[in-house]
């Protein structure tokens, strides 16, 4: 059970005190109880209640020293624990005083080491140094030496110059640099145009199997990249009738073309009667007479309707043509007059299928681009489509009329 505490205890008693004095004040004064005994029996609450506030006094002092007697106890244990961490941090502090030192020894051995070596490598240094000095004293001399020389040396160079002309041999050098220059470019050039033209010639031949020898192409002959545009056009649209201006090699390619692809037939018109003679030699060579034939035409003048002359094909050789569907226009040769060929439009054209195409060789020549322009001008029912070749070509339609 639990002790009520002191100051409870001590009010508790002083009440009880105070109650029975008050109750035996009434009580004596009515005669119930006689005052002596009423005197000592207050006299004695009285006492119980000085002793109870007395013990409860005790108790109070009593739970403080209880109290205070604890939190020493407390305090102790918490000096014990301080002393004891302390003792543990002296300890460690004597283990880490110990390594320190050890360290220390260490470092101080390591720098000692280490001042050694610095001084045989200062040694060493000072040696090496002592080489350098001389090397230096030598290059020195050397340089000296070279001056000389130099001073030597230009002035040589500048008696060569005057005597037998560097200027002038470095200006050939430099000519000649740009010259190697435009070979390299022209040789590069060359190499991917053979290569092109080589590619086209194997399509042809792939393609018509000649069954002879055929004169060389290029040169004076039609490019075979041409050619292949002509076959390529006479293999699509199958024309019946193929007029060639200038015969040649061309001839009996478009020859063999127009006997693999729909039977068309190849009327070429020659000026020169020899010439002539050879293509009508190749065709036979061929086998080719019954689809190609070279109309002899020497050049005549033919007047336009402006009152303007040209050397051209005697226009006889084309009255009965039948209606063509491609002309290739690779004469008469441009030494036989200016715009030599510009009649071919004026005078071809009447004969010519809705369809047909007008192929212009080398029109990368500044003469026949003029003629191009003037047909284009005075037949606006024509188109032209440039084809790249090695020789250039126009490609001329009718695209009304
Ligand atoms: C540009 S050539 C074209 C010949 C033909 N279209 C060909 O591709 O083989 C034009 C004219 O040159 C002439 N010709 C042909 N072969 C020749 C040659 N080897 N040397 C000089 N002239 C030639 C002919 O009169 C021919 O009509």
């Amino acid at each position: 059970m639990r002790t009520p505490p002191p100051r409870l205890l001590l009010a508790a008693s002083a009440a009880a005190a105070g109650l029975a004095v008050l109750a035996l004040v009434p009580l004596s004064a009515s005669g119930l109880v006689d005052p002596l005994q009423a005197t000592q029996l207050a006299l004695s609450a009285v006492t119980l209640a000085i002793a109870a506030a007395l013990i409860a006094n005790v108790r109070r002092t009593d739970g403080k020293a209880l109290r205070i007697d604890a939190r020493t106890k407390r305090q102790e244990a918490a000096l014990a624990q301080t002393g004891s961490d302390l003792r543990r941090i002296a300890t460690t502090l004597d283990d880490l005083a110990g390594r320190l030192d050890d360290a220390g020894r260490d470092r101080v051995r390591h720098v000692l080491a280490a001042l050694g070596e610095d001084r045989m490598e200062l040694t060493a240094q000072s040696g090496r140094l002592a080489g350098l000095d001389e090397a230096v004293t030598r290059l020195n001399d050397a340089t000296r030496e070279t001056t000389t020389g130099l001073a030597d040396l230009r002035r040589a160079h500048d008696r060569l110059a005057t005597a037998t002309g560097v200027q002038d041999l470095a200006d050939r050098l430099t000519d000649l640099a740009g010259t190697v220059r435009d070979t390299r470019s022209a040789v590069t050039g060359t190499a991917r145009q053979t290569y092109t033209q080589l590619e086209a010639l194997v399509d042809l031949r792939a393609l018509l199997q000649p069954r002879a020898p055929l004169p060389p192409l290029r040169g004076w002959a039609a490019s075979p990249d041409v050619l292949r545009l002509l076959v390529g056009r006479i293999a699509t649209a199958r024309p019946k009738t193929i007029l060639e201006c200038g015969s040649g090699a061309s001839t009996i390619w478009l020859a063999y073309a127009a006997q693999r692809f729909g039977g068309g037939h190849v009327i070429a018109l020659e000026h020169d009667e020899r010439f002539a003679q050879s293509t009508r030699d190749l065709i036979l060579a061929h086998n080719l007479q019954d689809v190609a034939e070279v109309r002899h035409a020497p050049l005549t003048t033919w007047t336009d309707r402006g009152g303007e002359t040209f050397p051209w094909y005697d226009v006889r050789a084309v009255q009965d043509l039948p209606e063509v569907g491609l002309v290739f226009v690779d004469g008469p040769p441009g030494a036989t007059g200016p715009e030599a060929r510009y009649p071919a439009v004026p005078l071809l054209l009447p004969h010519c299928a809705s369809d047909a195409w007008i192929v212009l060789d080398d029109a990368d020549r500044p003469a026949e681009r003029e003629i191009a322009e003037r047909w284009l001008a005075e037949y606006p029912e024509l188109a032209a489509t440039s084809h790249k070749a090695e020789k250039g070509a126009i490609i001329l339609r009718r695209t009304h009329g």
